[in-house]
Formats: structure tokens, sequence, C-alpha cells
């Protein structure tokens, strides 16, 4: 799972943001304090691990940076670090930064040269609620999901910190690492790669947010490049 490289060092701090960059505030509204992650989705060469623990985005707070263009990233957020195990119990994944992370809520921005496209996706979980919304260009529409699906996450999904609280729902993937659930193997296409009643459950609870691999391509949404991101957490 190292194909996930971590940017948000690269990038952060990249503050002039001209038409070349996506700006991304993140502004976190829970009433906790939340660790950011930022990961391209394809491997690069310059791969970098984010360090644990930096930069927390406390509540109330916002963090702002920009994406590379002609980039595809995953943008999340880590919760209750560090846990009694000095990681955070939601949104890491032991000590190996460069992976995917189960039971997270996940924003995918692709750039592409003229436009990008964007999608809250399910398919590792969910942790925190989000809304993301475009600013600066005409016709891009908001995406979110903004109910706490914690609250209603089926037990055999649920992850749960000492004190017995869902603090986080994996996706069927991540819990029975299965191809029929995870759509790898003998399932990786759309004929064979069908809504299960797991994902089903997610796409009931986030109608907008991508419930299983091969999800309806329109939950994708689109806008003109050099859009004004923001990512809320806990909207
Ligand atoms: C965070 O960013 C949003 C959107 O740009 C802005 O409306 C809000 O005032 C900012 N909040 C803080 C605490 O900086
Ligand atoms: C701490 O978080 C990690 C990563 O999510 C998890 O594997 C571990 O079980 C957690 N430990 C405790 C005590 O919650
Ligand atoms: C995908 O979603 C669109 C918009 O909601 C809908 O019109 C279309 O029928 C859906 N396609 C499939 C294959 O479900």
């Amino acid at each position: 799972m190292k194909f996930l490289i971590l940017l948000l060092v690269l990038v952060l701090f990249s503050v002039e943001a001209t038409a070349a960059f996506s700006t991304v505030h993140m502004q976190n509204r829970c009433s906790y304090t939340i660790w950011p992650m930022a990961a391209s989705t394809v491997s690069t060469p310059q791969a970098m691990s984010w360090k644990p623990n930096g930069l927390p985005i406390p509540s109330g707070k916002n963090l702002t940076f920009s994406l590379p263009k002609l980039l595809s990233v995953d943008l999340w957020a880590r919760s209750f670090c560090p846990n009694t195990s000095g990681l955070c119990a939601t949104g890491d994944c032991d000590d190996d930064y460069n992976c995917i992370p189960i039971a997270t809520t996940m924003v995918r921005i692709i750039s592409g040269s003229k436009q990008d496209s964007y999608a809250i996706t399910l398919i590792n979980g969910f942790n925190i609620p989000v809304l993301v919304t475009p600013l600066g260009n005409k016709g891009c529409s908001a995406t979110s999901c903004s109910v706490d699906v914690n609250d209603r996450c089926p037990s055999e999904l649920s992850v749960k910190d000492l004190s017995k609280d869902t603090i986080a729902c994996k996706s069927a993937c991540n819990a029975f690492k299965d191809n029929h659930y995870c759509c790898t193997g003998a399932f990786d296409n759309s004929k064979s790669c069908q809504p299960t009643s797991y994902s089903v459950f997610f796409d009931q609870a986030c109608h907008d947010a991508i419930s299983y691999k091969y999800d309806n391509e329109t939950k994708f949404k689109t806008c003109d490049t050099g859009a004004t991101y923001v990512v809320t957490f806990c909207p």
C-alpha cells in the first residue's frame, strides 16, 4: 500500500496561489483538534512522509495550502492523536504514513488541464463528516457527507475508542478484506463490482459520496481549474 505519497509537507506554505494551483482551506469545525493529511494517488519518486502529529488544526481554525496542478490527491483528517499507542485513533495506519488509512472519510481532487473533478469517497470508510465547497468559479457545486455516519455504523464495521464510543466506521473492504467488497481480483470491473448491503448503507447515509469502487461516476463534480476549495470538517 505504498502508492500513496504524502505531499502536504511539500505544498504547505506555498502561500502565493497562482492560476497554476488550487488553494485549499481546511476548516476545522469539529469540537476537537484534527491532523490533516494529503497524499498523491500516484506514486512519484519524491515520496515524502508526513511527520506524525505535525501541524494540527485546533477546533475552529483553518489551514491553507496549495495543491499542484495536474495531480490527483486525497485529503483527509486524523483525529484523537496520539492515542495510547502513540498513533491517531482514526485516519492513521500503524506507523506507516505512506499507506491508505482505514475507516477514514477522504476527499479526492483530480486536477486536470482545464477542469478539476472532486468527490468525497467512503471507499475507505468514514471518520469525520466533510463538506467540500468550491469558491471562485461559476457552476461548481458543493459536495458533502455531513451526517455523522459513526452514529449508525453497523457493529461489525465500527471502530471504538476505549470508552466504547464509535469514532470511525470501516468500509466492508476494510473490515473483511475480500475481493467482493473491495472490487479487486475477479471483481475489478463495473460488471462484477456491484453495490453490497454495506455500500448501500454508506450510500444511504451520504448519497453524494462514493460508496464503492465502481459507484456512479456522476458523484464526481467538476470545476474549472484554479478554484479554491474549502474543505470543512464537521460542517
Ligand atoms: C476559514 O476559512 C473560511 C473560508 O475561507 C472563512 O470563511 C473563515 O472565516 C475562516 N476561519 C478562520 C477561523 O480563519
Ligand atoms: C491507536 O490507533 C491505531 C491506529 O488506528 C489502532 O490500530 C490502535 O488500536 C489504537 N490503540 C488504541 C488503544 O486505541
Ligand atoms: C448516476 O446518477 C445520475 C444522476 O443522479 C443518474 O441520472 C444515473 O441514472 C445514474 N446512473 C446509474 C448507472 O445509476
